[in-house]
């Protein structure tokens, strides 16, 4: 039985990998997604790789960690929790999640191989929301298709560019990891908002800013995020820039550039590589 509904592969191949589109998936009732099987996970996961923070932050320097980190796996055991967002990081690293990421993977090959060149460097999360959980706008420099396994949410997409992301918030994210962004209300009216119920998946593309509203019920879901040989081009171009910019020689702007910096990547290898990065 495949978990991709096949009719989605056509409406993938129409928007990938440059617009957000929607997916429909048969996860619901896949065992390693139910909350006991998801406590299990937390538990077995080094515990920095489980982060339970506010539910109800209206911007990024309100998104806190939330009170003991390590009651997060009972939390999740009982259904969630209701005034907190947890996030399970990394679940690749269990081989039963890696193979469920990569069965996932293989069945959109047909659409993402073409299109990007094979997949790499793949990542899993499962997000266990409280009812009403606001997650604050920001932009994850990786692909993603988010699964909707059980709850509501609308997650709103914008485009991957200013003056939703500026090249200083892409440059950032390669130095510091830091990845939320500043919201104006003018934004408000810009975003594609995609409401997201049981069976729904949502492919966002990559470094596009989102934020995301869950429903009135908690809500789980598993995002599972790659990388392509291009946009790891892309970040080695973006990590760069700091030195280039001090000895006056031209940056890299993804946002105006036309094509993949081959060159400039290769270059930032060197330089991480003999330490001057
Ligand atoms: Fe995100």
């Amino acid at each position: 039985m495949t978990l991709i509904d096949p009719s989605s592969l056509p409406r993938l191949a129409a928007c990938y990998p440059h617009a957000a589109g929607r997916l429909q998936h048969k996860l619901a009732a896949e065992p390693l997604l139910s909350h006991a099987a998801l406590a299990e996970a937390a538990r077995a996961l080094p515990p920095t790789h489980v982060e339970k923070r506010v539910h109800d932050a209206e911007d990024g320097a309100a998104f806190r960690m939330s009170g003991d980190q390590r009651d997060s796996a009972d939390a999740i055991a009982q259904g969630g929790i209701d005034a907190a967002w947890i996030m399970l990081r990394c679940i690749e690293q269990l081989p039963d999640y890696r193979a469920l990421l990569h069965r996932l993977l293989a069945e959109l090959a047909p659409v993402i191989t073409p299109a990007s060149g094979p997949v790499r460097d793949v990542k899993g999360f499962a997000f266990i929301s409280a009812p009403g959980t606001h997650t604050p706008f920001h932009f994850d420099a990786e692909y993603n298709i988010l699964f909707q396994i059980a709850g509501d949410k609308v997650f709103a997409t914008y485009p991957p560019a200013p003056p939703f992301v500026d090249l200083d918030a892409r440059e950032a994210f390669h130095v510091s990891g830091a990845n939320m962004l500043g919201w104006e209300p003018g934004f408000a009216a810009a975003g594609q908002q995609h409401m997201l119920a049981p069976g729904d998946a949502l492919f966002v593309p990559y470094a596009a800013p989102h934020w995301v509203h869950a429903g009135d019920t908690p809500s789980v879901s598993l995002s599972v995020t790659w990388q392509t040989r291009a946009s790891r081009a892309e970040a080695d171009a973006l990590a760069l820039n700091p030195a280039l910019r001090r000895i006056g020689l031209p940056y890299y702007d993804p946002a105006a550039a036309a094509r993949v910096p081959w060159l400039r990547a290769a270059a930032s290898r060197i330089g991480q590589r003999v330490g001057l990065l």
